[in-house]
């Protein structure tokens, strides 16, 4: 039996997930089954993509009332504190979060997902790293081994993430960014696309450039 899965958001990452998700449905390699989003810009009814808009943020109540499942794709690449309390603010209980990894992915066995995170395709994970809840490895996001990520990251497609790395909360890596071993990553801090990280950010900071240098802090 599949479990139905509430996408929030829609254009963009949200639409990303629904096709990556219903992929891995007609391969027979996951139970869950897009429903469509929860999106407060797109009409209800209206599609994305191949998948409908059914409802609003304020329906999750209802949807997870009739068994619904969840996964948060709404993100603010410049700073997401807001976009995360947001989310948080709808009570979704944990054991109602998706967990989804594509089949075409690698995860290394030790890997820690915790619910709610995705893993789309072409995405590598070596071991040892633990991902916090809804967190995303977008498509060919490659990830060392013994990292701890927070809570609501977003890896875009093919950053390269090292080792032993300590990354905060609601953090944004960059298409294509590179970051070096052992750094540590503030809470809602931005890493540029092509960014190559040599140095610790603090909070809420955004930096681009190879060598990254500091840009401006998050609005
Ligand atoms: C870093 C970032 C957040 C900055 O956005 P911003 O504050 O709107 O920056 P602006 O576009 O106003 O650019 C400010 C300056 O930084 C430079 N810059 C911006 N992003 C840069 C990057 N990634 N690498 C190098 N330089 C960059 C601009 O060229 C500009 O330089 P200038 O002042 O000499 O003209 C953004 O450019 C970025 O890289 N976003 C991530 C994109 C991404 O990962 N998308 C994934 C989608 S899922």
């Amino acid at each position: 039996m599949s479990r139905k899965v509430a996408i929030l958001g829609g254009i963009g990452n949200a639409a990303v997930i629904a096709a990556a998700i219903d992929h891995a449905h007609r391969l027979g390699a996951t139970d869950l089954e897009v429903a469509g989003f929860l999106n407060d810009r797109t009409p209800v009814g209206e599609k994305i993509d191949l998948y409908p808009v059914i409802g609003t943020l304020s329906d999750t109540k209802r949807l997870l009332d009739e068994g619904y499942w969840f996964i948060n794709a709404i993100l603010r690449i410049d700073g997401n504190r807001e976009r995360i309390a947001m989310f948080e603010s709808l009570g979704i209980p944990d054991d109602r979060l998706a967990t989804f990894v594509h089949p075409m992915a690698y995860v290394a066995p030790s890997v820690q997902l915790s619910p709610g995170c995705v893993v789309l395709p072409q995405v590598a994970m070596s071991p040892g790293s633990r991902l916090g809840r809804g967190t995303i490895m977008m498509v060919g996001a490659t990830m060392g081994h013994d990292n701890l990520v927070g809570d609501f990251c977003h890896i875009a497609a093919q950053a390269c993430v090292g080792s032993y790395l300590t990354i905060g909360k609601g953090v944004h890596v960059g298409l294509n960014a590179t970051i070096r071993e052992n750094l540590t990553i503030g809470d809602y801090a931005t890493l540029g696309m092509g960014a190559v990280l040599t140095k610790n950010m603090g909070p809420n900071e955004i930096w681009a450039g190879n060598p990254a240098k500091f840009l401006r802090y998050a609005e």
